[in-house]
Parts: structure tokens; sequence; C-alpha cells
């Protein structure tokens, strides 16, 4: 008889399971979590994402906006990345400042088991946190159109030289300078 005992056990869990998986309209938070991930890597208050059983996710926030963590983080109108257990790849639309430059973050990972620990892949770089930080959502707060607005499309457009160059290199796309040249 024992062994019946773990086996319904079991069952419950995986129907428990397949029933808040299933549900279609949970949070971005609640997608997090089911991936392990603290819900504090998304600011406060996303109504509107798209998420599909690849993984591949894209939030809307309201408006372009900085976070304050340990560094400064600053969320595009539009965030979308590919979610795995315990990882954020592919992502786009934020940018960590270091140094007083502003830098895409790539992906997001975590130990499984957790170590306590958060890693970003930013480029160049990869920065580990206490996974505490990003625990909770934070308030995200409209940049004004001044000096940060600048330096982070400074960021952003060398993130794209950068990604053009690594392509190039490796001969995924057509060398766009002498191909598309217009006349003007
Ligand atoms: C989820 O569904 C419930 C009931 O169908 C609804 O009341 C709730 O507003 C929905 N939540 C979201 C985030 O759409
Ligand atoms: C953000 O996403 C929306 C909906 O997909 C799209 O209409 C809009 O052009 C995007 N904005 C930017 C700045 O990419």
């Amino acid at each position: 008889m024992l062994p019946l005992v773990p086996s319904i056990f079991l069952r419950f869990i995986f129907i428990f399971f397949v029933v808040v998986h299933g549900s279609k309209n949970d949070s971005i938070y609640e997608i997090l979590k089911l991936h392990g991930l603290p819900t504090g890597l998304l600011p406060k208050g996303i109504t509107r994402f798209e998420y599909d059983d690849t993984g591949r996710f894209e939030v809307h926030l309201d408006q372009a906006c900085n976070a304050k963590f340990e560094s400064e983080f600053h969320y595009d109108i539009n965030v979308s990345g590919t979610l795995s257990y315990g990882k954020i790849m592919e992502l786009s639309g934020i940018l960590a400042q270091d140094l007083f430059l502003w830098f895409p973050v790539k992906g997001i990972w975590v130990d499984v088991p957790s170590s306590g620990l958060i890693y970003f892949d930013i480029l160049f770089v990869y920065k580990q946190y206490p996974l505490s930080f990003f625990e909770t959502p934070k308030d995200c707060l409209a940049i004004s159109n001044s000096e940060s607005g600048d330096s982070i499309r400074d960021g952003q457009l060398l993130a794209e030289a950068i990604s053009k160059s690594q392509s190039a290199k490796l001969g995924y796309e057509p060398d766009e300078e002498n191909f598309g040249r217009n006349e003007m």
C-alpha cells in the first residue's frame, strides 16, 4: 500500500502544475516566477504583454523608464526575450548603467538550485548581484529628455554597431555598405 501514497501525491502535484501553468491570463510576474526568476526584473504595473509556449515574451510599458537597483536600469517601452527555466535570453529593451554609460543586457540567469545570486550578461561584462535586490517589482520613472536620454541612445547605437560588426564577421549579413548604397 505504501507506494500508492507517493503516486497519488505526485499526480496531485502534476494536476496542480498543469492548472497553474495552463492558465492563459497569468500576469507576466507569475510567468517569471514559474520560470524560477524574481519578479523585480521587470518594473511594476505591467499589464500588456505577450507570451507564447516557446518562451518568447514581449512586454509593453506605458513609457520608457529607469529603475534604481544597485545600479540604474533602463527599460525601453517594449522589452522582449526568451524565457526558459532560470533564464532569460535574447533579451532586448533593458540597459544597465556602468561607469556613466549604458550597456544593453543580453541575458539574465540564476543558478538552479538557487545560490542567492543572479547574473547579467551585459555587453562586454558579466555582472552578479544578490537575488534579493530583484525580489519585488520597482517603480520605474520616466526619463526626461536630457543627458540621460542621449547616453541611453549612445549605448544603443554602440550595441547595434557591435552586433552588426559581429554578425558581419560571422557572415550572417550581406555587406550593407556595398549592397544598399543609394544615390542621392
Ligand atoms: C484573469 O481572468 C479573471 C477572470 O476571468 C479576470 O477577472 C482578471 O481580470 C484576469 N486578469 C488579467 C490580468 O487579465
Ligand atoms: C512597441 O510594440 C508595439 C506593439 O507591438 C508597437 O506597435 C510599437 O511600434 C513598438 N514600439 C517601439 C518603440 O518599438
